[in-house]
C-alpha cells in the first residue's frame, strides 16, 4: 500500500511520460521503498517502530524521485548505488522531519500522529538522530565526495532551521531572511538530491552544476508551495495553519502583512497575536485564504519554477530531462 500511495503522488508530480521510462522509475522507487524500511531497523523493537513510524506513514518521496530522475540521465547506471544515494537523501529528510515537528510542536505528519506527539520530544529527537546515523552509514558506502556533500547539506539545512527560529539578522529584510531560510532548510537537500543523481550517473561538471542550480531553485519552489499549502489545504496530512500558529512568517503572510488597507486590520491584528486559540487560528486562516497575497505568492512560484526549468538547458536530451522539466509543473500544481 505504501508503494502505491507514493507512486500515485509521484505520478502527479511528473505527469504522463514514456511508458518504459515510467515503469523503470516505479521499479526503482519500489526497491528504495523496501530498503528504506529495512534501513530503519534498530536493536530494539521500540526504536524500530518509532523510526519506521514516519517512513511507513507515506510521503511523496520527492527527494528519492529526484535522485532517480537525475541518475537516469545516464543510459547505464549502477542501480544499487542509485538506490543507496536515494536512501541517504530520504533518511536525512525524514530525520529532519522528526526534529522539525519538535521545533514546530506539530501534531500530525504524513497524516499520522507525529513522533513527538506519540512518544514525546526526547524520543522524537533521538530517533531523528538514529535515522541520521543510518543515512551516514549508507553514504559512507558511496564515497568521500558523497559524504562531503551530505555533511555540507545537513549543515546548511540545520542552519536554515536555526535561522528560521532566530529571525532576521540585524538589518536583514524580512523577505530576504525568509528566502535565505527557504534555500537553506529545503533547497539544500533537494539540490543535493539532484546532484547525487548526477554523480551516480557520472555526468560531467557542466551538467552537475546545472542540476545543482535546478535543484536549489525547485527546492525553493517546493517550500514556497508547502507554505501556501499550510494555509490553503485541509488535506496535506499536516495541521493547516501550523506556520501561522508557530509565527513562521511565510511568503503569503509577509505579503499580507505589508497591506495598509484598513480592511486588513483584523487579519494583521490576528497575525500579531499568538493564535493559540482554535477560533483565532481558524479566523486567521479564513482571512488569509481569501487574501490577494495568496495569488501573489502563487505568481512567485510560477516565476521561480520557470527559472528552475531554464537551468535544465545543458542536460542531455531525453526522457529524464523531460521528466525533470515536468516536475516544475508538478511542483506548481501542488499548491494551485
Ligand atoms: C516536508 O517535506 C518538509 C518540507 C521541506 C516542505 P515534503 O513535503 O517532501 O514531505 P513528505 O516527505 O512528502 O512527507
Ligand atoms: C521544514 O519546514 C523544513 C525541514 C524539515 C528541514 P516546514 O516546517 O515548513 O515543513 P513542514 O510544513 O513541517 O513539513
Ligand atoms: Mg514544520
Ligand atoms: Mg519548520
Amino acid at each position: 500500500m505504501l508503494t502505491s500511495v507514493s507512486t500515485n503522488q509521484q505520478a502527479d508530480l511528473v505527469g504522463d511520460l514514456d511508458e518504459a521510462f515510467t515503469a523503470r522509475v516505479t521499479e526503482l522507487l519500489d526497491s528504495i521503498e523496501e530498503r528504506l524500511a529495512e534501513s530503519a531497523v534498530a536493536d530494539t523493537d521500540f526504536v524500530t517502530v518509532a523510526a519506521q513510524h514516519t517512513i511507513r506513514a507515506g510521503g511523496k518521496r520527492f527527494r528519492p524521485l529526484l535522485v532517480v530522475l537525475a541518475a537516469l540521465l545516464a543510459e547505464d547506471v549502477d542501480e544499487d548505488a542509485l538506490i543507496r544515494a536515494a536512501l541517504v537523501m530520504e533518511l536525512t529528510h525524514v530525520a529532519s522531519l522528526y526534529h522539525d515537528d519538535v521545533m514546530d510542536e506539530a501534531q500530525l505528519r504524513r497524516g499520522a500522529p507525529s513522533a513527538n506527539q506519540r512518544w514525546g520530544n526526547l524520543v522524537a529527537i533521538l530517533v531523528g538522530d538514529f535515522l541520521f546515523s543510518r543515512a551516514s552509514s549508507i553514504v559512507a558506502t558511496l564515497g568521500t565526495e558523497y559524504v562531503q556533500l551530505q555533511a555540507a547539506t545537513f549543515a546548511r539545512l540545520v542552519q536554515g532551521q536555526i535561522a528560521e527560529t532566530r529571525g532576521p539578522l540585524d538589518g536583514e529584510a524580512l523577505l530576504d531572511h525568509y528566502l535565505r531560510v527557504l534555500a537553506d532548510k529545503t533547497g539544500s537537500l533537494i539540490a543535493a538530491s539532484a546532484i547525487f543523481g548526477g554523480m551516480v550517473a557520472g555526468v560531467g561538471e557542466p551538467v552537475l552544476k546545472a542540476l545543482a542550480a535546478y535543484g536549489e531553485e525547485i527546492g525553493v519552489v517546493f517550500q514556497l508551495s508547502d507554505d501556501i499549502i499550510d494555509i490553503a489545504s485541509d488535506s496535506s496530512g499536516k495541521t493547516p495553519g501550523t506556520d501561522l500558529r508557530a509565527g513562521v512568517p511565510t511568503l503569503p503572510i509577509l505579503l499580507a502583512r505589508r497591506s495598509t488597507d484598513p480592511a486588513d486590520a483584523r487579519l494583521v491584528a490576528l497575525l500579531d497575536a499568538d493564535l493559540s486559540s482554535d477560533a483565532d487560528l481558524s479566523e486567521a486562516l479564513g482571512l488569509m485564504r481569501a487574501h490577494p497575497a495568496m495569488a501573489e505568492a502563487r505568481e512567485e512560484i510560477h516565476r521561480r519554477a520557470e527559472l528552475a526549468r531554464g537551468h535544465l538547458a545543458p542536460l542531455p536530451e531525453g526522457t529524464a530531462k523531460l521528466a525533470l522539466a515536468a516536475l516544475c509543473d508538478g511542483v506548481i500544481s501542488r499548491s494551485s
